[in-house]
């Protein structure tokens, strides 16, 4: 979604706020924009397309020696991507960037034509320019006139604002969408969407409240609540690195991701294990309050449900508590029924996912015990749920979610195996041994998966070009084959179906043709021979059939095949975490043989945080 950037200091602004939006490209953007300021005037420079074309059009131009403006990256939803719909949008007396979407925009904008305003794009984002104006016209207070704004706005909003007769500040106030600020001394003060945009100068940040405005200068910060008394924030510390946020000698990051999956894992698994047990250090997690949830719901959006699948069978395996897994969107609104001993579990990489924000809000509203397993730090479903479990996989930046998928699902894992002990389904020892198997062996069984990676480039070459590519398997291996094929088509553009094998009889085998791929999938034991039938049931009728299968599976079953691949061998329970490496190698190879934007897919924001 969009980024947003402002700086003012002793600097030029505009590279320090061409650097930042670049920091920010993974959020996905149609154009970009920025507008500097100075004593005399403000000038405002936008252009549809990546930044590159910013830059261009910057370079062409006089220079801009400024030390103060916001930059912006648009994802488009009110009005096409346009050099006029792109952000800054300017009033009278004010420039403004934003974040988010104003619901009541078009009543706004009736309220504003009504007194007098006209405007000259579609954008939401203009109808709250020139209602900030029409109230700054009246106080010359820029306090007064943003909290008044806000009490119109309904929606979701993270602003930078420039008046024109206070160079050199910049204000910012934030709801439903993430903004931070930070000061570094001797430099000056910045606002972003998120940290890499100002790890380059401080570690040190502030994540801003909702409702609070903050007011930035070369000097500081300074932080007004709602009654306009200044308040204070906490000073928060960034414990990666720049390196971290950087490819790292990679092509592309998603690729450096999936290659951080055996850290990411060991970071999150470590300090959750115990004397060889699960132990959360949350006392309604470790206690016997777990045993009263009689149910649960996992609430999650794309990638991040995805995870809640394999949640669901590995929860409802171990811990035998009946779990409903369903997509925010759908959650929200459905009305779902929720009983006072349910537990609702979000799963979110950002935590500023607006439907699951909304769908924990909905939870919380009536009363119902929320715990968030989220990777951003102090994110909004991290700071709104009842408890947090962290997933210690670093800054994901690529488009495309990796590690974030894994270590979502060791957690659960985890929680599946704390619940067995609170439960008394599985023997104390039992789950020693599977937590002993998750520290020990997932590591170094995914560093062996990572191995294989020129097989799993020899079979992206088989399907590179086809349109269609299907994905089968059962059980949890029906749950991976839905984020195999997810990630296939987001970022290779190919359509791609996931089936549980079972259900292709049903409908879908009518599509099998000569040479449509279908990738196979064969882990769990249980079901193999069923999976099988499938398979067969593809081969006879042309399918390109290409199988993972673990060793044990492929040695006992004939597997029908034209390409076969053994994923590294692991305690079958705890197959899903090499198997999606292997999905996620083949769909990175074929996007990256297609020499496609890989971290960048069109149309896709890394973090959604409009419904
Ligand atoms: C796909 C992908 C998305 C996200 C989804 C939820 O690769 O990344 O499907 O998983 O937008 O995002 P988070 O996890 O940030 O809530």
């Amino acid at each position: 979604m969009c980024g947003i950037i402002g700086y003012t200091g002793n600097r030029k602004s505009v590279p320090i706020l061409l650097e930042g939006l670049k920091t920010l490209e993974y959020r996905g953007y149609d154009s970009a924009g920025i507008s500097v300021t100075d004593d005399q005037s403000v000038t405002t420079v936008k252009a549809k397309g990546r930044l590159s074309v910013l830059e261009n059009k910057l370079n062409a131009s006089e220079e801009l020696t400024a030390t103060c403006g916001i930059g912006h990256t648009r994802w488009a939803t009110h009005g096409e991507p346009s050099d006029i719909n792109s952000h800054p949008h300017s009033a009278e007396h004010l420039t403004l960037v934003h974040n988010g979407i104003i619901e009541n925009y078009a009543e706004i904008g009736e309220m504003l034509r009504g007194v007098g305003y006209t405007f000259v794009s579609e954008t939401d984002t203009e109808r709250a320019a020139k209602l900030l104006d029409m109230f700054y016209a009246k106080s010359h207070d820029p306090l007064e006139a943003i909290f008044s704004a806000c009490r119109v706005i309904r929606g979701s909003y993270a602003f930078g604002i420039m008046f024109n007769d206070r160079p050199e500040v910049i204000y910012s106030i934030r709801k439903d969408s993430p903004l931070i600020v930070a000061h570094e001394s001797g430099n000056g003060s910045f606002i972003a969407s998120d940290i890499p945009a100002i790890l380059k100068y401080t570690r040190s940040y502030y994540r801003l409240e909702e409702g609070v405005v903050a007011q930035i200068s070369k000097d500081g910060v300074v932080f007004y609540n709602s009654e306009m008394e200044p308040v204070s924030q906490t000073l928060e510390e960034v414990d990666w690195d720049v390196e971290q946020a950087q490819k790292g000698g990679y092509p592309h990051f998603m690729l450096k991701e999936i290659h951080e999956e055996p850290e990411a894992l060991r970071k999150t698994l470590e300090p959750r294990i115990k004397d060889g047990l699960p132990h959360f250090g949350i006392e309604q997690l470790d206690g016997e309050f777990l045993a009263h949830f009689t149910g649960i719901h996992i609430v999650a959006c794309g990638t991040a449900y995805h995870a809640g699948l394999i949640g669901k069978a590995i929860i409802e395996k171990l811990a035998r508590v009946p779990v409903n897994v369903e997509i925010a969107s759908e959650f929200r609104y459905r009305d779902p029924i929720l009983r006072p001993n349910d537990l609702v579990i979000l799963l979110s990489q950002s935590g500023e996912t607006a439907d699951t924000l909304a769908a924990l809000r909905h939870a919380k509203a009536q009363g119902i015990y929320t715990l968030a397993i989220v990777n951003v730090i102090g994110s909004s479903v991290a700071r709104e749920a009842d408890s947090v479990l962290y997933t210690w996989a670093g800054p994901e930046i690529a488009v495309a979610s990796t590690k974030a998928y894994s270590v979502q699902c060791s957690l659960l894992y985890l929680l599946a195996l704390r619940m067995t002990l609170a439960n008394r389904t599985l023997e104390e020892e039992t789950v020693r041994r599977i937590c002993d198997s998750m520290l020990t062996k997932i590591p170094s069984v995914i560093a062996e998966t990572l191995k294989l990676n020129d097989q799993i480039y020899g079979y992206a070459k088989q399907i590179v070009n086809a349109e269609h590519v299907f994905y089968i398997g059962r059980d949890m291996d029906w749950a991976l084959c839905t984020e195999g094929s997810l990630k296939l088509k987001e970022i290779s553009y190919i359509h791609s179906e996931a089936y549980a094998a079972g259900e292709l009889k049903h409908g879908t085998i009518s599509l099998i043709t000569d040479g449509i791929p279908v990738i196979a999938l064969t882990t769990v034991s249980k079901v193999c021979e069923k999976t099988v039938s499938g398979i067969r049931e593809v081969k006879s009728r042309g399918a390109l059939v290409i199988a993972f299968a673990a060793r044990e599976l492929a040695e006992k079953y004939e597997i029908p095949h034209d390409e076969l691949l053994i994923i590294p061998e692991i305690d079958e329970l705890l197959m899903p975490f090499p198997a999606v490496t292997v999905l996620q190698l083949l769909a990175y190879h074929v996007s990256a043989l297609k020499g496609l934007d890989v971290d960048k897919p069109r149309n896709l924001a890394k973090s959604v945080t409009v419904e």
